[in-house]
Formats: structure tokens, C-alpha cells, sequence
């Protein structure tokens, strides 16, 4: 694996090798790598001539700085991770690579709908902060295809408006979510759950299924409702717990049985917040 700590040496290195025909997948990640991001990778592989992961903890995307402060490092067996899964470049910026200017009054983009719920109101500035680094490392970068993951399900519909307004022929490939065997959606975060936790941590994926495999046309407040208490028995503090239209996200309490819907949680336990969501099966 080869391993860029620059912009410019990356940009002329992928150059070259798409020259040569080369098509090439990205993904971007923030580290503390898991079995979800080997997944990313192993997509990636499957589609692409060239693999390049960009691990950087972008500043300008988290609201709060002991977040950012506490976000997990690990990047020798990052390195080793990537390397056991033959991935061919790793991008490794420092924060003046990406933003030589500084982090302070960068480009506003106009998200529109999507970014203005859920995580929007919860998280002031964090999908700005998102788009300006994602479309920094798409610039960098240039790849055919750019894969992430379904666990951050409003990430990635905020990631293709940013790929709408930029014009670009980047091609989103959003891949299922892994989970531990207890149902817990892997995250980076987990490394800051104690075992306990972590077991009671499997509530959210059980609140998820409830709602899921109960949801029948018609009000969907009395679900929604249990499923706060699935989770508050367990412990979680819930930030939303919301069942949304999947193509607008906006929030719905009726279902009419044919539109396509999914459930969206945010909720903390021992202070560490974790996300996750199910599309809601067709039946
Ligand atoms: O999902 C993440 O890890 C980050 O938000 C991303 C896309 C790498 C941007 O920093």
C-alpha cells in the first residue's frame, strides 16, 4: 500500500494510473477502522481497478470539541487492516493539507431539505463541515466511484445533493450496514462503549426490528412509542427516534402502506452517541 500525506503527490500518482486506464473507488473514512469499513474496501475492490482510503478526523465536521477530541485513533492497525485487504492507497492528510487557509469561514453549501433534520438540528454545522471535506478529498482524489456506508443513511443523501450541486459524475455507492451478532451497527464509536453498554447497546437495533416487523398501515405513534421504551429500559438517553419518508426524509406519523419508509435513531448511552436506521422492509 502506498501511503500520500499530500494532496499534490496524490493527485499526480492517481493521475497517472487512470491515464493507464485505470478506473479508481474512494473511501473516505475517519479511522478507528472496522469490519463496516473493510466491507467499503471490499466493494470497492470489486468494482475498481484502484482502492484509495482517506483516514482524516475532519475538525470542521463535529459541533462539539470533546466529540472530536475523544474520536478514537488507531492508526496502526488501520495500517494493518488496510493492508490485509490489499488496498492500494492510503491518504493520510494532515488538516493543512486539506484546508490551507485555515478551517475558519469556509464555502456554505445549500443542502436544502435533507440536512436540515435529524442530525441537522442535533448537530449545527456538521454536514457543511461533511461536504467541505468530502468534496476537498473528491478533488484530491478524483474517483470513479465512492462508497459509504448505509449506517450513516443521511450522510450519504447529504453526500449525493453536495455530488448534485458540484455536478459531479462521481458514481455514490451506499453499502449495506454490519452489525455485531448481537444486531449493534458497527461504529467507530463502540470502541468507547464498555462491555455492558455495548450489550445494552443491541436495544437499538431491537427498537429498530419492533417497529419494523409491527408497522402496519395506518398511525405509527403507539410504535414509535414503544420503541422509546425499548430503548430507555436499556439505559439510552434518545436524542430522535423518528420514522421518515426515505427519499425526502421527512417525518411521517401515518403510513399508507406503499411508501418507502425508514427509521432513524440517535440516542446516547454512557455519553457516547450512536446512530442507526432500517429501511423498512416491503410486505
Ligand atoms: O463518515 C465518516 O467517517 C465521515 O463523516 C467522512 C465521510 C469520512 C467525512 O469526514
Amino acid at each position: 500500500m502506498i501511503i500520500f500525506k499530500h494532496q499534490k503527490d496524490l493527485s499526480n500518482f492517481l493521475q497517472k494510473q487512470v491515464n493507464q486506464g485505470a478506473t479508481i473507488g474512494f473511501v473516505p473514512t475517519m479511522g478507528a477502522l472496522h469490519a463496516g469499513h473493510a466491507s467499503l474496501i471490499s466493494e470497492s475492490k470489486k468494482h475498481c481497478k484502484l482502492t484509495v482510503c482517506s483516514i482524516f478526523v475532519n475538525p470542521t465536521q463535529f459541533n462539539d470539541t470533546a466529540d472530536f477530541a475523544k474520536y478514537p485513533k488507531t492508526i496502526e492497525s488501520d495500517i494493518a487492516l488496510l493492508e490485509s485487504l490489499q488496498t492500494e492507497v492510503l491518504y493520510l492528510p494532515e488538516v493543512s493539507d486539506l484546508y490551507p487557509s485555515g478551517t475558519q469561514q469556509l464555502e456554505h453549501y445549500d443542502l436544502g431539505k435533507v440536512a436540515d433534520v435529524l442530525e441537522g438540528p442535533s448537530r449545527p454545522g456538521h454536514f457543511q463541515g461533511v461536504c467541505q471535506v468530502v468534496n476537498r478529498l473528491l478533488m484530491a482524489v478524483q474517483p470513479h466511484q465512492l462508497f459509504m456506508g448505509q449506517k450513516d443513511f443521511q450522510q450519504c443523501r447529504v453526500v449525493a445533493r453536495l455530488l448534485e450541486l458540484t455536478n459531479s459524475s462521481v458514481k455514490l455507492v451506499t453499502c449495506p450496514t454490519l452489525r455485531e451478532p448481537s444486531g449493534l451497527a458497527m461504529s467507530s464509536r463502540n470502541m468507547r462503549l464498555s462491555e455492558v453498554a455495548k450489550q445494552k447497546a443491541a436495544a437499538i437495533y431491537q427498537a429498530l426490528n419492533y417497529i419494523n416487523s409491527s408497522l402496519k398501515p395506518g398511525p405509527i405513534q403507539t410504535l414509535t412509542e414503544e420503541a422509546c421504551s425499548i430503548l430507555e429500559k436499556a439505559g439510552f438517553k434518545i436524542d430522535y427516534l423518528k420514522v421518515c419518508n426515505y427519499y425526502d426524509l421527512s417525518e411521517t406519523d401515518q403510513w399508507n402502506g406503499t411508501d418507502v419508509l425508514v427509521i432513524l435513531i440517535a440516542a446516547y448511552i454512557d455519553d457516547v452517541r450512536l446512530i442507526d436506521n432500517m429501511i423498512v422492509s416491503s410486505r
